[in-house]
């Protein structure tokens, strides 16, 4: 099987990047195939709701994103990984999000050419924030959750970390296991 790492956050080898590889290191373990996509080196516009893929499922923007859609499809499950920007997500990760609109008909049900292998695709999130609270980070989780609930993708849960600077996450040797963990989940789920 294969998991696949979205990294949202533009500082490689930063906080969400280390929680990134745990998590794939974690699937690895386990038996599966990996491989990590870095947003910030991909060219992806967002949205333009032009609503064509509502008919077509097909995204009309000429970037990188149709060889991400792709690699969304031949996963069996998919961990994000992210920091907060000003309470929210980062603007590479939501360009990313928003784009999912081209699965979709113009009644948010999944296309028929995608179902099959969309259906019980596992999700799993990982956010750092700055702040001490990592609640900080709910709402990326409310929006990565609620997406998940509503389109009936299986949620794997969340790893919500507190970290400043570059790395400073990779001497917490706690959050790294969990982040390892979830990793794990993706693959015996
Ligand atoms: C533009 C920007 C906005 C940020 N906004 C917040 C914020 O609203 N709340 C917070 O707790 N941390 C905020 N941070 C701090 C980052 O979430 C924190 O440094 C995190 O560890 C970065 O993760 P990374 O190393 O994976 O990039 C912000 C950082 C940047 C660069």
């Amino acid at each position: 099987m294969k998991v696949m790492g979205i990294l949202g956050s533009p500082r490689e080898g930063g906080n969400s990047d280390i929680l990134l590889d745990q998590a794939l290191a974690g699937a690895k373990e386990a038996g599966a195939e990996v491989e990590k996509i870095i947003l910030s080196r991909k060219k992806i516009s967002g949205c333009l709701d032009c609503e064509k893929c509502n008919e077509t499922g097909v995204c009309v923007i000429e970037d990188d994103m149709p060889e991400i859609f792709q690699k969304i499809l031949d996963a069996e499950a998919i961990i994000h990984s992210v920091p907060v920007y000003f309470w929210s997500m980062t603007a590479q990760m939501k360009a990313y999000l928003d784009r999912w609109c081209a699965f979709f008909d113009a009644q948010w049900k999944w296309h028929k050419a995608y179902y099959p292998r969309m259906k019980g695709k596992k999700i799993g999130l990982i956010t750092v924030c700055g702040d001490p609270d990592v609640s900080t980070a709910d709402p990326i989780v409310h929006s990565f959750k609620t997406t998940c609930q509503f389109t009936k993708l299986v949620w794997l849960g969340v790893v919500q970390a507190s970290a400043g600077a570059k790395g400073e996450i990779g001497k917490n040797e706690a959050i790294k296991k969990k982040a390892y963990e979830l990793g794990r989940k993706g693959v015996n789920t």
